[in-house]
């Protein structure tokens, strides 16, 4: 796949295959690419924790479906739990007074990108899910309490037969400008 197309097929997938398993290889293999994105000073503030068991499936699941958001999670397979880890930058930078995780939002945004084109170039589909009970999430990995998580990330195939939808996004006049 080039990247315009990769780039177009990732779709947040609503409609998994329950049915069909995910290969455990794959889930690593896609957290070892997600590994690549970069990071303020390379400080790789994340860690990864696949689910691909039914039971902890369901119950991540649960953890993402306060207030009857996101049904569909019931449906996906697998997940991957994208967790926040301490940030070391260069010492240059912090004895110069940056606070060592304040680039770490960039950084996790980074590789949740690399995570889910990652996912759809191995054939996979994904939706990030933000709206989450980090109680219930922490509960169902069995994670200390300090453990910080960034993002529950549904992968699994899709039982969409179409191609990708359209995608909605603003207009370029909307976003962009230049001065040359
Ligand atoms: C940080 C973040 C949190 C998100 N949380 C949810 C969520 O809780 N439930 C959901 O269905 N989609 C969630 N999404 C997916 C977005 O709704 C989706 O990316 C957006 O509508 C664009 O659609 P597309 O991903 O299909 O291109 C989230 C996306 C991001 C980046």
């Amino acid at each position: 796949m080039d990247f315009f197309e990769l780039i177009n097929k990732r779709e947040s997938c609503r409609n998994f295959n329950k049915e069909k398993k995910v290969e455990t290889q794959l889930l690593e293999k896609c957290v070892q690419w997600a590994s690549l994105a970069p990071s303020a000073c390379n400080s790789q503030p994340w860690s990864f924790v696949a689910v691909n068991e039914e039971k902890t499936a369901e119950k991540i699941a649960e953890s993402v479906q306060g207030g009857g958001f996101n049904p569909y999670a019931s449906q996906a397979p697998a997940f991957i739990v994208v967790c926040k880890e301490k940030a070391k930058l260069l010492d240059s930078f912090e004895k110069a007074g940056a606070d060592s995780n304040s680039f770490r939002e960039n950084d996790l945004g980074m590789a949740l990108s690399y995570l889910t084109l990652a996912a759809t170039e191995n054939g996979l589909s994904s939706c990030i899910l933000g709206w989450r009970d980090d109680k219930l999430v922490r509960a169902a990995l069995k994670l200390e309490e300090k453990k910080e998580i960034h993002c529950v990330v549904a992968i699994g195939y899709s039982a969409d037969e179409n191609p990708p939808r359209k995608k909605k996004r603003k207009p370029l006049e909307e976003i962009f400008s230049v001065i040359e």
